[in-house]
């Protein structure tokens, strides 16, 4: 494979942020199939790809990003049938896929034997995560490649995700090659994962895709569990992520000195407001937009509104705590030391 100089680029602190146009996306896949970093839109939040395959690219990923390389990255495919090459989907996976491809659901899958997807894009697991994005620049640059696409979302680990190119450009634009702009994220909200590995289907991650409309097409879901459980099973789930600099004040009924309110619903005196008309969906689009709007020197604390825990309203909770959550752990999270260094 012939090699971008990923590092070279990156050190110089180049990148471009163009619309998603036929040409940037051909250019997006050139750039990729040379081991370079791109990040692309999907329906839920912009991605960081590189090519699933490519060793040196994967690690340069990790890298961009902080993340420490024990958390798996889901791999992008385009198709149903491209899945089936990397991981064995049983009848409940087959359910799922053929009812939410394209879509915000991530399958976790038993890898199949001479599944061409790097080991470190999967901390040396013997399952891999999948998922077809619905959104027409990320399907185009995904056939235009013709290979699979490891892709976390274009922030920095533990951070909040990216619904715009403008986020992904704030954090990330000395260290990727090219950001495509398709504009904001429909979702806002990162992809549901469940696990289908073993006997129990295991709800790893609310998302896109609500709980209900997954357990009316394959029964009930276990939850991973203890915290322990959780984060062995889905290394990206310890307690804190997804989170802004200022604290989070959850479930507030009031706004106290020195805080702004992010509302839900008719509430008065917020700064910003997820759902005037108290609908989940358009919360879910503004959540990541707006606690970066209110994530200002000037605030002290974000005091956030109660959201119901009704259809994406549990994913947008989840988030939430989350993004609330102090703990020690959070340190390790997104201790860079976790990190090879290029
Ligand atoms: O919507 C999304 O899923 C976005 C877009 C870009 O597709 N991607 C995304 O990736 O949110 P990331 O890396 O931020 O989150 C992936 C989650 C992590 O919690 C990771 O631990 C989990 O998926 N994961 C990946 N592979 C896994 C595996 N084999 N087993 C269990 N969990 C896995
Ligand atoms: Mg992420």
């Amino acid at each position: 494979m012939l090699r971008g100089n990923v590092g070279r680029i990156a050190a110089a602190g180049h990148c471009d942020v163009v619309p998603a146009t036929p040409e940037a996306v051909l250019k997006a896949a050139l750039l990729i199939r040379n081991g370079g970093l791109v990040a692309f839109p999907t329906e839920t939040v912009y991605g960081l790809g590189s090519h699933a395959s490519d060793d040196e690219a994967v690690l340069s990923l990790f890298a961009a990003k902080g993340r420490p390389y024990w958390n798996p990255l889901i791999v992008h495919v385009d198709s149903i049938v491209s899945a089936t090459a990397l991981v064995d989907l049983e009848e409940r996976s087959l359910v799922l896929a053929r009812e939410n491809w394209p879509g915000p659901l991530t399958i976790v899958a038993r890898r199949r034997s001479g599944c061409s997807v790097s080991r470190l894009a999967t901390a040396g697991l013997e399952t891999l995560a999948v998922r077809v994005p619905d959104h027409p620049v990320a399907l185009a640059l995904l056939t235009t490649l013709g290979s699979p696409i490891v892709a976390p979302s274009a922030n920095l680990s533990g951070l909040t995700s990216p619904t715009t190119a403008a986020h992904v450009a704030d954090s990330l634009s000395k260290v990727v090659d090219l950001i495509l702009d398709g504009g904001s994220c429909r979702v806002g909200l990162e992809s549901t994962v469940i696990d289908l590995s073993g006997p129990h289907a295991i709800l790893l991650r609310p998302g896109g895709v609500t709980t209900e409309k997954i357990e009316k097409l394959i029964g009930p879901l276990a939850l991973a569990g203890s915290r322990t459980e959780s984060a062995y099973r889905s290394p990206g789930m310890l307690t804190r992520h997804y989170a802004p600099g200022r604290p989070l004040r959850l479930n507030a009924h009031d706004v106290r000195p020195g805080e702004v309110l992010l509302g839900f619903g008719r509430v008065p005196g917020a700064t910003l407001n997820l759902s005037q008309q108290a609908d989940v969906e358009e919360a879910a689009a503004n959540l990541f937009h707006m606690l970066r709007a209110l994530d200002r020197p000037d605030v002290t604390a974000i005091a956030v509104s109660p959201v119901p825990s009704l259809g994406l309203g549990g994913a947008i909770n989840d988030r939430l705590r989350r993004a609330a959550a102090d703990n020690a752990e959070s340190v390790g999270y997104s201790s860079t030391r976790l990190v090879p260094r290029l």
